[in-house]
């Protein structure tokens, strides 16, 4: 692939994850505001909450860095998790385990976005990208494994909880 066509198919990869983390954020909030009874998942959450507006800048800065800038994106709605982000603002009884599913199918997207991005940061020749996206690749896989183990443990809760 021509290098100008690499650095478009990184500048797409970008706004793409530029929209991936607006959800993220969105998806966050409406459970942080609702998890008061799993405290310890809120905080996390609450945690990667302040990790995903790291993201964001890493990816500003680095669209920046390529001449684009961030502040035209628009970020339309990834169909994938519309839905999910949509689910979670319905109340139901069990939204602490379909959250739980719609975090860590979440994490594992962007984690692979992540990925993704830094074989085409290599390829296209950004070298200074690397750096920040691997730094936000590892954020999203400690987040996927974190909530992996925790999903045991929230049932478990769950289920005490409603008896
Ligand atoms: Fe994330």
């Amino acid at each position: 692939m021509p290098q100008e066509a690499l650095k478009n198919l990184f500048v797409a990869g970008l706004s793409n994850a530029h929209a991936m983390e607006s959800q993220a954020e969105q998806l966050l909030k409406r459970q942080i505001e609702r998890l008061d009874e799993f405290p310890d998942l809120k905080a996390r959450l609450q945690t990667h909450l302040d990790e995903t507006y790291r993201q964001q800048q890493r990816i500003d800065a680095i669209l920046e860095s390529l001449g684009e800038s961030a502040s035209t994106l628009k970020d339309t709605a990834m169909s994938l998790f519309g839905n999910l982000a949509a689910a979670a603002h319905i109340p139901a009884d069990d939204e602490v385990l379909k959250n739980s599913f719609a975090s860590f199918a979440f994490e594992n997207y962007e984690t692979a976005a992540y990925k993704s991005l830094i074989a085409i940061a290599e390829s296209a020749g950004v070298p200074s990208a690397i750096g920040p996206l691997r730094q936000s690749c590892e954020e999203e896989e400690a987040m996927a494994s974190w909530l992996s183990s925790q999903l045991d443990s929230v049932t478990r809760r769950f289920i005490q909880k409603a008896a």
